[in-house]
């Protein structure tokens, strides 16, 4: 079995693959990155790393021959026309390269709440239905990190936090508990056509957040 895993190197991808290293031996892994030079620990480790562009799609067959399983992790790309046709770039060498199960990191509650990029996402999982290719969908809430854009330090120092208007819920996930359940999906037989939300059993609000019983 190969588990060839794209974005092998980013935050969530190195949590994946230090769970999954613990359920599968490194031969099995393959790391699909951009940069090789800057995963010198993985070859060292025995993990196989090849090349891949999500924008040279000349280089992907390459990438994922062999494999068993490729997990798709979603492009960090800000603009979300460029990571469709970069996710389709994938989705076609994974279809050329016989890939026979795609596992594909996309966001929680599709079509629900205000600020999820759902259309990309969404996009993305029909593209990988129309391929034939077994399929597994990783929804992943919201990284719990995101707080981080809140200025809390700034808030607990003037006793305030100041908010967008509007009734807010947050489902979040920190990206260790994604990457726990995500190499359990890819070490395991099994998940073929199955859509999981990884998420919170339950959301919390600003209030919450400040401990505040108003
Ligand atoms: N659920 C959430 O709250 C949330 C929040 C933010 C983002 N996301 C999504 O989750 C993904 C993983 O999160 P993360 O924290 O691990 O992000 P990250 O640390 O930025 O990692 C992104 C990975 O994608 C790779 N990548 C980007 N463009 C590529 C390309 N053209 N070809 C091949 N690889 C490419 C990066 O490689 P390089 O190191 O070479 O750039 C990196 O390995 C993100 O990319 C984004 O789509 C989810």
């Amino acid at each position: 079995m190969a588990i060839v895993i794209t974005g092998a190197n980013g935050k969530l991808g190195s949590l994946i693959m230090k769970q999954l290293l613990k359920k599968v031996s490194a031969d099995q892994i393959i790391a699909c990155v951009r940069q090789p030079e800057k995963v010198e620990e993985y070859m060292k480790q025995g993990i196989q790393v090849r090349f891949c562009d999500y924008d040279k799609p000349e280089t992907l067959d390459q990438s994922f021959a062999g494999a068993s399983k490729l997990l798709l992790i979603s492009s960090s790309n800000t603009d979300d026309t460029i990571r469709l046709r970069q996710h389709a770039h994938v989705i076609e060498a994974a279809k050329k390269a016989t890939v026979e199960h795609l596992l594909f990191t996309s966001f929680a509650f599709p079509g629900k709440g205000s600020i999820s990029p759902t259309h990309l996402y969404l996009a993305t999982e029909h593209a990988i239905l129309t391929t034939g290719i077994p399929y597994t969908f990783l929804r992943n809430a919201l990284y719990t990190d995101f707080v981080g854009v809140l200025g809390l330090d700034a808030a607990i120092a003037v006793g305030e936090l100041s908010v967008y208007p509007g009734n807010w819920k947050f489902n979040t996930v920190t990206r260790h508990d994604l990457a726990l359940g995500i190499a359990a999906v890819l070490s395991e037989s099994g998940h073929e056509n199955k859509t999981y939300e990884l998420t919170a059993p339950h959301y919390w609000t600003f209030h919450d957040l400040s401990g505040s019983s108003v």
